[in-house]
């Protein structure tokens, strides 16, 4: 069994390829792919950059080169749910493009053509077992449901509202949906796993400056301990 772990930014993936043994490095259309063992667990792991197009790219270019089982997408995420505060965890049941929008020709937004679903079902095992995985930290509470994606830095209290209204999303980023699209498109189990750094309101982008490294060092905790659920498996 190999996991695939994408990140964006250099904050979110560092940590992992830091630990990393038996270290393979490729570069395929200008992303790095770090593959090796992570406490003695096969990962690929590869820093997409932000957004939804380097995210599909890597995903696409790893599930070709690298065949893994699954792939999880690791990272900080904007809260939507109350419930989320900053360095919690929110695990994604589905995933949405919420910047999807052909509504103009009579489809709902969100609505992807060609698969046409808008909630992209993650890996029922892998969102299962990133759940185990986050309840063995001490301190952290998680909560589980739609996550949304879009190419838009979410900061106004009007659309994170309109996010939970039309989505029922608990927590917005820019890239997992992405990745959920591709898998489901390869038939590849994949899972979103995000600690919050912001509640994507009219603070957000103050919020996001001060605790995305903590934030990000939160959703590094869980993937490792996944990966020790995973060992174990
Ligand atoms: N990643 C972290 N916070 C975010 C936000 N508010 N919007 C989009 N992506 C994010």
């Amino acid at each position: 069994m190999r996991i695939g772990i994408i990140g964006a930014m250099t904050v979110e993936v560092q940590m992992l390829k830091d630990m990393m043994q038996n270290v393979n490095v490729a570069k395929v259309s200008g992303i790095e792919y770090y593959a090796g063992t992570i406490s003695d667990v096969e990962v690929v792991v590869a820093q997409a950059g932000v957004g939804k197009v380097n995210a599909a790219i890597c995903t696409e270019a790893m599930i070709l080169k690298y065949e893994p089982s699954a792939i999880i997408n690791i990272g900080v995420a904007g809260g939507l749910a109350t419930a989320l505060k900053v360095g919690d965890i929110a695990i994604a049941d589905t995933v949405v493009e919420h910047d999807m929008d052909t509504s103009a020709l009579g489809d709902p937004i969100g609505f992807i053509s060609g698969i046409d679903i808008i909630n992209i079902p993650c890996g029922g095992w892998v969102t299962e077992a990133l759940g185990v995985a986050a309840k063995k930290i001490d301190g952290i509470s998680t909560l589980c449901g739609t996550i949304v994606s879009g190419d838009q830095f979410i900061s106004s209290k009007e659309k994170k509202t309109e996010l939970v209204n039309r989505f029922d999303a608990i927590a917005t980023e820019m890239e997992g949906a992405s990745i959920g699209h591709v898998c489901y498109m390869n038939d590849v189990p994949f899972g979103v796993l995000r600690a919050i750094s912001d509640s994507a309101d009219d603070e957000a982008d103050m919020s996001f400056n001060e605790f995305c490294e903590m934030a990000a060092k939160n959703s590094l905790k869980v993937i490792l301990s996944f990966l020790e659920t995973v060992k174990e498996n």
